[in-house]
C-alpha cells in the first residue's frame, strides 16, 4: 500500500545507540554491556525501550557492537527459563520474562568501530530510510509522567521540525554537555541557530544542555555524512545537528521530567535509590538501610 506524504512525516521508529565501550563502568563492562547493568532489577536499556514504547513506538533500531548479544537476547523470549517457571507453577515470573520479549520489534545493526555517536546514528540510515525518527541515549534516564520522547514527538508533529530535548544546567557544568543557542519562542521552546559541544564556562551560548533525547528529520543523515570527524576520529552528533540547524528548522524543548545520568557512577546510584524508593515493596527497607549507613 502506498503511504501518503502525511504518513511519512509521522515518527514511527526510534534509534538507540548502544555500541560504545562503556569504559567509565569498567571493570563491570569488561564482559557485559553497560546497557544491561540494572537499575534495581531492570536493565538500563529496558527503561529506555519502555520510554520509547510508552511514546507509541514499536520498531526500535539498536545500534550495537561485538559482545553485546545479551541486549538482543533480553528482548527475546527465553524458552528455558519461561518453560521451567511455568512447570513449577511460577506463572507470574514466567509472564514477567515473556512481557519483555513482547515489548517491541528490535532491529539490530552493527557499528563495526566506535567512531562516535554521530556515526552510530548514521549506521541506522538503511533501516530508518526517509522518515523522521527518535534517538534515545541509554545513559540518560528520564522520569516523567509524559515520556520525554512523547513530548518531543508531539512537538515534531506540530511543527514538522526536528527537536532536541534540553535541560537547564548550572553555568559551571556547561562544559560537560552539548549546549544550544538561539531565540526563545516561548518559555520552554527555542529556535536553535547554533550548538557548541562542551563549551568553556563563559563561552556558552545558553545553559540549555542536551542530555540524550532527540526527534530528527532524515536530513540529519546527509548532515552526518558531511560532518568531519573531530577528536579521536569520532563523528559528533552535535556537529551534525549544527549542519541540520543551517539547513532546516531545529527546535530545542526544555522537557518536563527528572533526568539521571546513569553513565556516571554517582548518577547511577542516584537513579538506583530514586527508583527503589518508588517501589512500594522496597521503599521501607531501603529507607532503613539508608538510616543504617548514615549513622
Ligand atoms: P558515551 O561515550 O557516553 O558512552 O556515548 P560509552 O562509550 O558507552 O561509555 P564511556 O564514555 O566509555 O563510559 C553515549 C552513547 O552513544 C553510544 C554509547 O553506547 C552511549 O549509549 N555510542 C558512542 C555509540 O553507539 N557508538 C560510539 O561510537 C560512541
Amino acid at each position: 500500500m502506498m503511504k501518503s506524504s502525511g504518513d511519512k512525516m509521522r515518527v514511527r521508529k526510534a534509534v538507540i545507540p548502544a555500541a560504545g565501550l562503556g569504559t567509565r563502568f569498567l571493570p563491570a563492562t569488561k564482559a557485559i554491556p553497560k546497557e544491561m547493568i540494572p537499575i534495581v532489577d531492570i536493565p538500563m536499556i529496558q527503561h529506555i525501550v519502555e520510554e520509547a514504547v510508552r511514546s507509541g513506538i514499536r520498531d526500535i533500531v539498536l545500534v550495537t557492537a561485538r559482545h553485546k548479544e545479551a541486549i538482543e537476547n533480553h528482548f527475546d523470549y527465553n524458552y528455558e527459563i519461561e518453560d521451567t517457571l511455568e512447570k513449577k507453577g511460577k506463572q507470574e515470573l514466567a509472564d514477567l520474562s515473556k512481557a519483555v520479549g513482547k515489548l517491541c520489534n528490535l532491529i539490530s545493526i552493527r557499528q563495526k568501530n566506535p567512531m562516535g555517536l554521530g556515526h552510530a546514528v548514521l549506521c541506522a540510515q538503511p533501516i530508518i530510510g526517509n522518515e523522521p525518527f527518535a534517538v534515545l541515549l541509554g545513559d540518560d534516564l528520564i522520569d516523567s509522567e509524559i515520556p520525554c520522547t512523547q513530548q518531543l514527538i508531539d512537538l515534531y508533529h506540530e511543527h514538522q521540525a526536528s527537536v532536541v530535548g534540553v535541560m537547564e544546567v548550572p553555568m559551571e557544568e556547561v562544559s560537560k554537555y552539548g549546549i544550544v543557542g538561539g531565540k526563545m519562542l516561548s518559555e520552554r521552546l527555542m529556535h536553535v541557530s547554533h550548538l557548541v559541544e562542551k563549551p568553556a564556562v563563559g563561552q556558552s551560548p545558553s545553559q540549555f544542555a542536551i542530555p540524550g533525547r532527540y526527534v530528527l528529520s532524515p536530513t540529519i543523515f546527509d548532515c552526518l555524512k558531511n560532518t568531519k570527524s573531530g577528536k579521536g576520529g569520532e563523528i559528533q552528533l552535535t556537529d551534525g545537528l549544527q549542519l541540520l540547524a543551517e539547513r532546516e528548522r531545529l527546535l530545542a524543548y526544555q522537557f518536563m521530567g527528572t533526568r539521571y545520568d546513569t553513565g556516571d557512577r554517582l548518577g547511577f546510584i542516584d537513579a538506583t535509590l530514586a527508583f527503589a524508593l518508588k517501589r512500594p515493596e522496597l521503599a521501607p527497607g531501603v529507607r532503613e538501610l539508608m538510616k543504617k549507613h548514615l549513622k
